[in-house]
């Protein structure tokens, strides 16, 4: 087992992305956190993963407010005893073409996608902090390293978790925590299924491998980034999206 006896806190596990990796870093160990803002379908998920006979308990949260993060990481440390693990997957879309963008959708956007990292980020370090070991992975996306159509304040939010990823990997190394993030192309999640069918099928097109990715191609991602094999990455930002970028 890659991450036996780990405390790992993922947020947005409830569904897509967040949710393949509970199951998959419960599968190798962890104890996990799943942690998301939809308070219904977290527990219905956690109830699964137990039935399944994994190590899960779900919190509520809403990454964007501080006190709730707060709470959050106060209360995992109290049943777990640590944090080893924080995975920032939480994040929302608000598409729109630039003349079209509201003000509020450019905020809310930056609130869950680029605050809401730092928040989870900095309320988590003191417990890595402590034990002298922690795995922080971000998660950035296609949009915030090459821009898309219909996403200015997506791809300023993941751009930013780019930089944040590197200066914290600077600041971090020598404590023993190692900070990564993963930046996914377009993967069969509800978030993809918003983008309008012909857009989609353009943007297949462009993928050399010939396919959206699976949650479970991330999962293995942010599993490598947080296990022992991965001691020597750091400040790395792993694309796994087909090739899109190429
Ligand atoms: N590539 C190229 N052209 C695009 C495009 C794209 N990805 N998306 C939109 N366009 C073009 C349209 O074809 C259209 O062109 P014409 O004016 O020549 O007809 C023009 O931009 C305007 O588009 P719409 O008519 O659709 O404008 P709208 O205001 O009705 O909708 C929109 C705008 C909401 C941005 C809509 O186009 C849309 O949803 N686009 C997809 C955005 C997208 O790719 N989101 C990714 C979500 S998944 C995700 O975010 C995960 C991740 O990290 C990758
Ligand atoms: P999803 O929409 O399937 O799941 C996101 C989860 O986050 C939901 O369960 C939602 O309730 C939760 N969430 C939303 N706001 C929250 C908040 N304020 N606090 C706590 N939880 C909150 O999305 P998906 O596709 O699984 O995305 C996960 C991450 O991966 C996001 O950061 C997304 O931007 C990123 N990503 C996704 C890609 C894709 O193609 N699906 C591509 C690149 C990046």
């Amino acid at each position: 087992m890659r991450l036996k006896d780990k405390v790992a806190i993922i947020t947005g596990a409830a569904n897509g992305l967040g949710l393949a990796a509970a199951r998959t870093f419960a599968r190798e160990g962890a104890k996990v956190a799943l942690t998301d803002f939809n308070v219904e379908q977290g527990r219905h998920r956690a109830n699964e993963l137990r039935d399944e006979g994994y190590e899960v308990t779900f919190f509520q949260v809403n990454v964007a407010d501080r006190a709730s993060v707060d709470k959050l990481v106060e209360d995992v440390a109290k049943i777990y005893g640590g944090v080893d693990i924080l995975v920032n997957n939480a994040g929302i879309t608000r598409d729109a073409m630039l003349k079209k963008l509201s003000v509020e959708d450019f905020q809310r956007v930056l609130d869950v996608n680029l605050t809401g990292v730092f928040h989870c980020t900095q309320a988590a370090l003191p417990y890595m902090l402590e034990k002298g070991w922690g795995r922080i992975i971000s998660t950035s996306s296609v949009s915030g390293v090459y821009g898309n159509v219909g996403q200015t304040n997506y791809a300023a939010a993941k751009a930013a978790v780019v930089g944040m990823t590197k200066t914290w990997a600077k600041e971090l190394g020598r404590k023993g925590i190692n900070v990564n993030a993963v930046a996914p192309g377009f993967i069969e999640t509800a978030m993809v299924e918003k983008v309008p069918e012909n857009i989609l099928d353009g943007i297949r097109k462009t993928i050399p491998l010939g396919r959206l990715g699976k949650p479970e191609d991330i999962a293995n991602a942010y599993l490598f980034l947080a296990s022992e094999e991965s001691n020597y990455v750091n400040g790395t930002v792993l694309h796994v999206d087909g090739g899109i970028m190429m």
